[in-house]
């Protein structure tokens, strides 16, 4: 099926780089949040990661405003109901995706596809919450959107052929590579990065290195282009804790525990870049560690 119409639900750090790197490619992007002052922030995102690839020469200024354009905004789902695909980028909790899934699916036309952006959350069981298992899938963009080529497309179950054709077409139009991971907890790189990320902290916290000799160590021995902490901030800290949650619950194995100190943070609000303050206080210039 010919994908034109494109809802995001979630305009946080990933659902604005979904949007624009939609908007880009000339779909018609409807931007949902619970939370109109994420839509506006979003769109300010939006506005100068557009400015970025205007200075860098890979748009012009017209393909800027034209996707602008393309990108319409609401604070309730009523509008998704002309979408041909919907992408959920909500928080990283079962019961909140669960509860946008039974909300939005008897509004949807009967042939939409709806697709998650899920960290780590099994498809298999997401799917099952949908009237739609055949037309659910994983679509899962990496953080910024606008920078990283990877999309891991998740099939659940019970994911028709025809889903997944069109997922990987839409990723492939968007100018993403998609990689097919199989549907277990983290699929395959948040199976292996979040658990080194976590073990980064667990490092801190048993005093291994303070936040720069862990970061500049990574940098420097591993040529990673940020520090596994500078990471965890980018990403969030309450989406790493998430995912280790469905790790260490969907493995069964202690070695994907959450970091006590992780616990810690989240627990104090200190989510890293969305909230001001993480493993480095990012109300200085340069940021400042923490610890
Ligand atoms: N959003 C959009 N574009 C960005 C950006 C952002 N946050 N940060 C940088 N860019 C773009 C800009 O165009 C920038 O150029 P200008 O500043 O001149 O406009 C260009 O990238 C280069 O940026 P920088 O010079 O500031 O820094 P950089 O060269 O190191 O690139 C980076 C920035 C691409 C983010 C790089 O640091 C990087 O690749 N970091 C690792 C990111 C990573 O590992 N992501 C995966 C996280 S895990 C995940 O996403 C999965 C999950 O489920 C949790
Ligand atoms: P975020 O906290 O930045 O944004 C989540 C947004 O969802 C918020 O704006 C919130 O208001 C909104 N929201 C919550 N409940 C909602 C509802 N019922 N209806 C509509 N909007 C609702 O989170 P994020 O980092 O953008 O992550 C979103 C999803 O993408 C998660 O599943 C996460 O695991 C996944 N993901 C995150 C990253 C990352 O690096 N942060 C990378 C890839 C995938």
């Amino acid at each position: 099926m010919a994908i034109q119409k494109l809802g995001v639900i979630g305009a946080g750090l990933m659902g604005n780089g979904i949007a624009h790197v939609a908007a880009v490619s000339g779909l018609d992007v409807t931007l949902v949040d619970v939370n109109a002052a994420a839509l506006e922030k979003a769109l300010a995102t939006i506005g100068k990661n557009l400015d970025r690839q205007v200075s860098r020469s890979l748009i012009s200024a017209d393909d800027k405003l034209a996707a602008l354009a393309r990108i319409s905004t609401a604070t309730e789902q009523a509008p998704l109901a002309e979408c041909d695909m919907v992408i959920e980028a909500a928080t990283e909790k079962e019961a909140v995706k669960i509860a946008i899934f039974k909300a939005l699916c008897p509004l949807l036309k009967p042939d939409a596809i709806l697709a998650s952006n899920t960290s780590s959350i099994p498809i298999t069981r997401l799917a099952a919450a949908t009237d739609r298992p055949g037309r659910f899938i994983g679509m899962h963009f990496f953080n910024p959107v606008p920078m990283m080529k990877l999309v891991e497309i998740i099939r659940g179950l019970a994911t028709e052929d025809a889903t997944y054709a069109a997922v990987k077409a839409l990723a492939e139009r968007l100018g993403k590579a998609p990689v097919l991971a199989q549907d277990y907890p983290g699929f395959v790189v948040n199976r292996i990065l979040c658990p080194m990320l976590n073990e980064a902290i667990f490092a801190l916290m048993e005093g291994v290195g303070d936040v720069r000799a862990i970061d500049e160590g990574m940098k420097l021995g591993a040529n990673h282009p940020m520090g596994p902490l500078e990471l965890c901030d980018f990403v969030g800290l309450d989406t790493l804790y998430e995912v280790m949650k469905v790790l260490y619950d969907g493995l069964g194995d202690p070695k994907y525990r959450p970091c006590p100190l992780l616990a810690k943070y989240v627990e104090a609000g200190w989510l890293g870049r969305k909230s001001g303050k993480g493993f480095y206080d990012y109300s200085t210039t340069p940021p400042t560690p923490t610890r």
